[in-house]
């Protein structure tokens, strides 16, 4: 759905434009393929992330983990939503060890996709990671 079809509040409307934003800084000459992902905290503060490659291709850090680091640097530990935008006519999808980072930091949140037209896609990590593990396993 486009954006301007989506009734999404003013938060979530900033969370799209800096994730987009983001992808401008993407370090992906292997793939060919930059990731810009934006995290609202809970504090109202935003972070952003790109994906940042390495010629060791397994060093390669995601968007979403980066944004994600970005924010527990400066001292946050909850995050109510997340948004993940591509150059690429397709709508990404996080990949599973960046569900499991984000997963550190809360139960649940929404979490928008967006792609280079512009189209959104509303999801949730309980739906992107069901049945999860996290601290609270372990007495956290
Ligand atoms: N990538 C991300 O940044 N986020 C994802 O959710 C999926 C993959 C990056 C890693 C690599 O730089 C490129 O996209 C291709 O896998």
């Amino acid at each position: 759905m486009r954006l301007d079809k989506l009734n999404l509040n003013d938060n979530y409307r900033e969370l799209i434009a800096q994730a987009r934003e983001a992808c401008f800084n993407a370090y992906a000459p292997y793939s060919g393929y930059p990731v810009g992902a934006a995290v609202l905290w809970d504090s109202g503060r935003i972070t952003t992330g790109c994906n940042v490659e390495n010629a060791s291709y397994g060093l390669t850090v995601c968007a979403e983990r980066n944004a994600v680091f970005q924010g527990a640097a400066r001292g946050e530990r909850k995050i109510s939503a997340l948004a993940v935008a591509v150059l690429n006519d397709k709508i990404p999808s996080p990949c599973g060890a960046c569900r499991q980072v984000i997963r550190e930091f809360c139960s649940d949140c929404d979490i928008l996709l967006i792609n280079s037209r512009g189209e959104i896609a509303r999801t949730s990590l309980k739906t992107l990671l069901p049945d999860s593990f996290g601290p609270e396993f372990i007495g956290k």
